[in-house]
């Protein structure tokens, strides 16, 4: 199977690999796996209490290359957001962004269910309701 251009960009130089210390309060940490093949994603984001903005994100995925390109992706996307504004990326987004195909939709799903859980890990450690900056 082809990979798309953008797929391979990100996969031979993914940006943001790395990892923060999830002890932080300020930090928020999703680990997801995806049944269809077992690939693991860690996305972590580092939050700015007052306003709510993503400064940072890290990301480590264990998987193929679909996945590394669309965690890769996704940490580009989340940095500067808002909570709320990162909470309306849909792994529809990386799909068109990347061009992936039918049987590679999972691994952008897995991505969106990684922010959403770094998301859901702050706002649970940070006593921010769950449903506030939802969208
Ligand atoms: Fe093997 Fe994703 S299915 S790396
Ligand atoms: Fe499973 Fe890509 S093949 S995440």
């Amino acid at each position: 199977m082809a990979y798309s251009d953008k797929v391979v960009d990100h996969y031979s130089n993914p940006r943001n690999v790395g990892q923060m210390d999830k002890t932080l309060d300020e930090v928020g940490t999703g680990l997801v796996g995806a049944p269809e093949c077992g690939d693991v994603m860690r996305l972590q984001i580092r939050v700015n209490p007052e306003t709510q903005v993503i400064e940072d994100a890290k990301f480590k995925t264990f998987g193929c290359g679909s996945a590394i390109a669309s965690s890769s992706l996704a940490t580009e996307w989340v940095k500067g957001k808002t909570i709320a504004e990162a909470l309306a990326i849909s792994n529809t987004d990386i799909v068109k962004e990347l061009a992936l195909p039918p049987v590679k939709i999972h691994c952008s799903v897995l991505a969106e269910d990684a922010i959403r859980a770094a998301i859901g890990d702050w706002k649970k450690k940070n006593h921010v309701a769950e449903t506030e900056g939802a969208v």
